[in-house]
């Protein structure tokens, strides 16, 4: 079956175009269009909700026709339509949802809502050529977004539960709030992760929150509190904050986020008895993190099966959700569908 996929939850406005066999399981991207109002926000060190919702409403039209036209195909050939109908901005969900419904009346297709949490999990079900998708149940999901840190237990497709999160800062907001701090632009994560590669991992070194505690609840907001007392000392010396100086406070904080995001994770996947571990959101991006996850597992010598998203799939994109839509096709009349910025987890 064929799935367009829609996706307008924050600063991306995305559709994408899959194919899925319901024998196999196998999900092809036929097409992923993602149209970025990123650029704005990096001027202003953060998302405007009100840019980001008068961006998604230029682009969605012409996303959409993109992506039915890059996949070869027309509305005729689509089976269902996606929609992500949360969490996120109010402004920018509201024109995907409203544009779905839309299409779904006119096209006479069925509609399928997606909690956008669902559909960074499932990215990792995209089928690429050299991972196989049959992770063995249970599965234990990270989901570490700018907006989210979480761990998710699924024992089968339609059985998801929720195991723990963050008291405040979600792991992606850390990066970029950390980053404002180091003068960098939004999204910081990225720009942190480079940095970090040429930074003294002695020189600074910040606290691991929770991470001696029982809980499996991870806490970011003390981090970037001992950041900002680490660059206030700096500043008040003289041209000290240099470039060096960046990278080495940019490796302290990746340390950090890395240490507490494995540690919890492996503690989690060993108290639910877990048989594979996967990675999704935005900072399963950080190529540091995998490999810190790999390395744990062949020194400790872990039998889980790991995987993570393609990188292009690891940030906000319409693929993730067409492709939890087929794994959960939980199909809604258009009349029943809102846009709800707060959905979580059931
Ligand atoms: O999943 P996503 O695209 O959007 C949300 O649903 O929030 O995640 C965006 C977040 C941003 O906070 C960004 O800084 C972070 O993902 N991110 C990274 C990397 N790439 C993106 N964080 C660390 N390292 C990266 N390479
Ligand atoms: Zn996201």
């Amino acid at each position: 079956m064929k799935i367009l996929g829609i996706e307008t939850s924050c600063d991306e406005t995305s559709a994408a175009v899959i194919s899925a066999d319901t024998k196999t399981k196998q999900v092809s991207v036929l097409s992923n269009i993602v149209a970025s109002s990123l650029i704005l926000h990096a001027r202003t060190g953060g998302i405007i909700p009100e840019i980001a919702a008068r961006e998604q409403m230029k682009y969605i039209v012409p996303v959409i026709d993109k992506a039915l036209t890059e996949a070869q195909t027309t509305h005729d050939g689509i089976d269902a339509i996606a929609i992500t109908v949360g969490p996120g901005l109010i402004g920018s969900l509201l024109v995907g949802v409203e544009t779905a419904k839309t299409l779904s009346l006119v096209w006479k297709k069925p509609l399928i809502p997606v909690n956008h949490l669902y559909g960074h999990i499932y990215a990792n079900w995209i089928t690429e050529e050299t991972n196989s998708q049959e992770f063995p149940f249970p599965v234990l999901a990270l989901i570490v977004s700018g907006g989210h840190t979480d761990l998710v237990l699924l024992k089968s497709h339609a059985s998801l539960q929720w195991i723990a999160g963050t008291r405040d800062d979600a792991a992606g907001e850390a990066f970029d709030k950390i980053g404002r701090l180091l003068g960098l632009s939004y999204p910081a994560g990225p720009l942190i992760e480079t940095l970090a590669r040429n930074g003294d991992p002695k020189r600074y070194h910040f606290p691991r929150p929770l991470l001696h505690e029982n809980s499996l609840d991870f806490s970011f907001s003390g981090l970037k509190t001992a950041v900002l007392r680490e660059v206030q000392k700096i500043n008040s010396k003289t041209n000290a904050m240099n470039e060096q100086t960046i990278a080495d406070l940019a490796r302290a904080t990746q340390d950090a986020l890395i240490e507490v995001l494995v540690k919890k994770t492996l503690k989690a996947a060993k108290q639910y008895e877990a048989e594979s571990i996967i990675l999704s959101g935005g900072v399963s991006a950080n190529q540091t993190l995998t490999n810190t996850f790999t390395q744990e597992l062949q020194t400790q010598n872990l039998p889980y099966f790991f995987h993570v998203p393609h990188k292009k799939y690891c940030t906000d994109n319409a693929a993730m959700i067409a492709t939890a839509a087929f794994f959960n096709n939980n199909q809604v009349s258009w009349d029943k569908i809102t846009a709800d910025p707060e959905l979580y987890f059931d």
